[in-house]
């Protein structure tokens, strides 16, 4: 199938359609080789350093959502979540309910992956036209900079887009505790969906019903190695995701990831076995820019690997992404984004680098549009 993109060109994608990203080395396998080096590929010259100091940062924390006063109806709970919405972007989760068994699981099944041997994990690897399996995805340039992580990217609901030739299936346990995983990220995501749906004014199944049924899911595992020169590289670079919204599982016990707040980068202190959501491009559209998909990015140390499970709640592919109707008002919140489907959305997405805002900039009405 042949994509066209606004910035120019065309490709050919896979699959699902969504795009391709070339291939690169895994940092993973560098760093074993070779502790000390930083290739000049991963060294971020202009990167903001850590714009807040450490005393501010420790101060600063991203808001606490409990989530069973929310799927009990709190009034107060709700009100909370409205609030870290659209101050932040970005909450965690405590309360989920998620057995704490299930989350060591998953977390041990990821690094189970990652410590395979690099030959063993090539058997998963991305083809260079998809974005699904091991590898890197956003590498859109043989000139652009790389980041300091390995991933991999895996279709999980609905369950017939699982393309099981990407998952290890070979590794005890990681299809169980993945399945197990994505199943109860699901439950929460309607949840949560639901919530966000009340809070712009639609009833409880309004956002499934404009997103065409169903939220779809992939989850992205990530693994940052240890680097020498933390400061001269990025985990991943800033980005704002391209999802509905996005639930992250990170370790308990190494810090990583930094959120743009006010103009600052701050940085997540992880909660033990508590959940961090996102608001993503699709819901920033869809609530008329009242609630923030932010930037983020992760940092590496030169201590311990960090793993992150991000789990992507996307809208299905042919659904049209715009403002819903009860979020504006063209006297004091006119339309400030076009409709366009969610699939364009996507693919022109992964037809660049991961690079802050822009994406949702392509989604923006000039001023003289309305
Ligand atoms: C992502 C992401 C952050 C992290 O995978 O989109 O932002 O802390 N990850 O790993
Ligand atoms: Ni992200």
């Amino acid at each position: 199938m042949e994509v066209r993109v606004e910035n120019g060109g065309s490709y050919e994608v896979g699959k699902s359609g969504w795009g391709q990203s070339l291939p690169v080395p895994s940092i993973q396998e560098i760093v074993r080789s070779e502790f000390q080096l930083v290739p000049q590929r991963y060294i971020h010259e202009n990167k903001d350093g850590p714009i807040i100091s450490e005393d501010l940062a420790d101060s600063l924390e991203i808001p606490v959502i409990d989530f069973s006063f929310l799927a009990k109806g709190d009034e107060d709970e709700v009100q909370k979540l409205h609030l870290a919405c659209k101050d932040w972007g970005f909450f965690q989760v405590i309360n989920h309910g998620v057995k704490e068994e299930i989350l060591e699981k998953m977390k041990a099944a990821v690094a189970a992956f990652f410590e395979l041997p690099f030959q063993e994990k090539k058997k998963y690897a991305k083809a260079e036209n998809e974005i699904e399996g091991y590898g890197q995805n956003f590498v859109v340039s043989e000139h652009q900079k790389l980041d300091w992580s390995d991933m991999i990217f895996l279709f999980t609901f609905p369950s017939q887009n699982r393309n099981f030739k990407f998952w290890p299936l070979s590794l005890p346990g990681f299809k169980e505790a993945l399945e197990e995983y994505s199943r109860e990220m699901q439950k929460l995501a309607e949840e949560l969906q639901a919530n966000f749906s009340v809070l712009m004014g639609l009833k409880r199944d309004g956002l499934k019903r404009l997103q065409g049924g169903e939220l779809k899911q992939g989850i992205r595992m990530n693994y940052y190695p240890i680097c020498s020169r933390p400061d001269l590289v990025l985990g991943i670079s800033p980005h704002s995701d391209g999802t509905s919204f996005t639930l992250l599982l990170q370790d308990d016990d190494v810090t990583g990831l930094q959120i743009k707040h006010n103009e600052a980068w701050v940085p997540v202190k992880p909660i033990p076995n508590s959940l961090i959501v996102n608001i993503g491009d699709a819901t920033e559209i869809q609530s008329n820019g009242m609630y923030k998909s932010i930037e983020h990015r992760a940092v590496t140390n030169e201590k311990k690997p960090r793993i992150s499970i991000a789990t992507f709640m996307f809208p299905d592919d042919e659904q049209e992404i715009g403002p819903v109707e009860t979020m504006i008002d063209d006297q004091n919140r006119p339309k400030l984004y076009r409709n366009i489907k969610y699939v364009d959305y996507v693919r022109e997405k992964f037809s660049r680098k991961m690079e802050g805002k822009a994406h949702t900039q392509f989604a923006k009405l000039r001023t003289s549009d309305h």
